[in-house]
């Protein structure tokens, strides 16, 4: 009897030790931070190096600890694909640091890094802003097909048998799009004279049945805000085989114009002669 308060105040003791042990310290070492991946919101398809295209909603990236309880001092975000660094606000309480990107545009897609410093240490959490598959037209011509700004027609291709042609698919996107090319709606067969060099096609054109409309399809895939999209951007290719008796058809037509022109004047000629001296 005498023990019993000593073994009860021993057993709260322990109690809480394995407390801290399997509750607390698991939580302590799993101190992390998140945020939410965003996308660039777009009415077209068609973007340069040089001038990005613009989205139609500004993007709020935000980034908090896990826990709660766990202040922010100082937030700082990198774009990883050239380490810009941008200084985040601390918002909430310092539980919150966000930063907007006020206009948007397709060069702002890609994989940023989050960091916040916090009495417990450095957190960091990655955050993408995702964008859709995208056509580079720094060096190519584009046009939509009928009001589809996201079924593109690039330039035509001309050649003859024994010539060749390559078709680039000038793509770009965030996930990096997967690329398909069919050939007159069917899967494109690949040959001795038809071959894929990564995402662009070298033909070697040995026969007429190599003409026709090549179709870069790319799609990728993302999820923001528990909906996933996937999207699709078409880029269309026509080859072109000029006939080796192409030069026929405007020549025959110059011999048929100069025959009939002589031809007239044979017969003016004649009805002149035949006419009766007037008197
Ligand atoms: C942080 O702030 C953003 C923008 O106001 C908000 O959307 C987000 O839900 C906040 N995050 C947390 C964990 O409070
Ligand atoms: C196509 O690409 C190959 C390999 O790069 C090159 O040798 C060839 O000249 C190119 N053809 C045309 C028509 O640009
Ligand atoms: C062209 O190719 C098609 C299919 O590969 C073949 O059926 C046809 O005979 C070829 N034509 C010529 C002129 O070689």
């Amino acid at each position: 009897m005498l023990y019993l308060p000593e073994l009860q105040h021993n057993s709260i003791g322990m109690i809480r030790h394995i407390l801290l042990l399997f509750i607390v310290a698991p939580a302590c070492t799993a101190l992390s931070a998140r945020g939410a991946p965003h996308a660039i919101i777009l009415t077209a398809a068609r973007t340069t190096e040089k001038h990005p295209l613009g989205g139609t909603h500004p993007i709020t990236i935000w980034c908090a600890p896990d826990n709660p309880q766990v202040t922010i001092s100082k937030a700082t975000l990198t774009r990883q694909k050239d380490k810009k660094e941008f200084k985040m606000t601390v918002v909430g309480t310092k539980k919150n640091a966000t930063y907007e990107i006020e206009k948007p545009t397709t060069h702002d897609a890609g994989e940023y890094l989050c960091a916040l410093d916090t009495p417990y240490g450095k957190l960091d959490a990655k955050i993408p802003i995702y964008v859709r598959p995208l056509a580079l037209s720094d060096n190519e011509h584009f046009t939509p097909i009928g009001d589809n700004e996201f079924i593109l027609e690039g330039d035509r291709k001309s050649t003859s048998i024994g010539g060749d042609v390559n078709l680039t698919c000038p793509i770009t996107g965030h996930p990096v799009p997967s690329i398909k090319w069919t050939k007159d709606s069917k899967p494109l067969e690949l040959s001795n004279n038809v071959m894929l060099d990564g995402t662009t096609i070298r033909i070697k054109v040995s026969n007429e049945s190599q003409a026709g409309l090549y179709s870069c399809e790319a799609v990728n895939e993302y999820s923001v805000g528990g909906k996933t999209s996937r999207l699709q951007l078409v880029v269309n290719k026509r080859v072109e085989i000029k006939s080796q008796m192409a030069w026929i058809l405007p020549l025959a037509i110059i011999i048929i114009m100069f025959v009939l022109l002589i031809l007239i004047i044979i017969a003016c000629e004649a009805r002149n002669r035949k006419k009766p001296d007037p008197k």
